[in-house]
């Protein structure tokens, strides 16, 4: 954590304590403590994997089964892990705005919900679920293992219900997602890279329409750090907690 890092997380609890309206963009390094791999890390899920054969479209029809084994790995994964310390601080966060708080996450593992968010966004699916190829219906099926290529009982096959590259994004859930950017005063952006769009076009939004403070919590300076008013960097499973308590001490 940075020399000036008690200066920052004061000027963070500051805005939050100013703000009516929070928003919170998450991706893959808030769930990094709990054991679910990122993406772009030197150990990342993109190191082993290459994107086109297993997150698009055309990597399915090609090979429906190297597709569902990477998912059924990762739910497999996600089995075993829990929320950690910075799920739960959004959870008191959310406590604190209540209705004026939502949560928008590019993540699919589900500790948000399982942390027990409530205004919950998850713009990039859920590894919870399948959706059919054919009849269109969407399950949701827990964690429980699933065969090497489950089908629906229309007999078509099932693909995970999560958005692959060069699909778009789940309608309702993105028009959801860029009201709530467009009309905080604060948005916390933790743990993600902010390379991948339309989800980093959050931050701009929040930006430009409503001039809102931009928080970065993050390992490292990314591509969102230039949009950032405050920059805490260091562990989100540690800086959101001590957020939230900064918060709460002068509340
Ligand atoms: N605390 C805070 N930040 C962390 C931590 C941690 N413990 N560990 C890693 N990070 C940061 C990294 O520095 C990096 O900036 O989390 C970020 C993870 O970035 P990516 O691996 O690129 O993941 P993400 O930004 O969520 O990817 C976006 O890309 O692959 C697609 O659909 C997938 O939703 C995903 C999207």
């Amino acid at each position: 954590m940075t020399d000036d890092f008690d200066g920052e997380l004061k000027r963070a609890a500051d805005a939050l304590r100013a703000a009516s309206r929070v928003c919170v963009l998450t991706g893959a390094g808030v769930s990094a403590e709990s054991g679910v791999p990122t993406f772009r890390a030197s150990d990342g899920l993109w190191e082993g994997h290459r994107i086109e054969d297993v997150a698009s479209p055309m990597g399915f029809e090609r090979d429906p089964r190297l597709v569902w084994n990477f998912y059924n790995a990762r739910r497999a994964n996600v089995r075993t892990v829990r929320p950690n310390p910075g799920h739960h601080a959004l959870v008191r966060l959310e406590d604190r705005y209540g209705t004026r708080f939502t949560l928008v996450t590019q993540n699919v593992d589900g500790l948000h919900r399982v942390a027990g968010t409530k205004s919950l966004l998850e713009i990039h699916g859920s590894l919870y679920r399948t959706r059919c190829t054919y009849c269109g219906e969407v399950l949701d099926r827990g964690l429980d293992a699933l065969p090497a290529i489950p089908h629906c009982h229309c007999g078509a096959m099932l693909r995970p219900d999560i958005v692959w590259f060069n699909e778009n994004l789940p309608p309702d859930v993105w028009d959801a997602a860029q009201i709530a950017a467009s009309e905080c005063d604060v948005m916390l952006v933790v743990g993600t890279s902010a390379v991948v769009h339309p989800a980093a076009s959050l931050i701009p939004i929040a930006k430009r329409t409503n001039d809102a403070t931009v928080v970065e919590v993050n390992m490292t300076r990314t591509e969102a750090s230039h949009y950032a008013d405050v920059g805490l960097y260091g562990p989100a499973g540690e800086v959101l907690p001590k957020l939230v308590a900064e918060l709460e001490r002068t509340a």
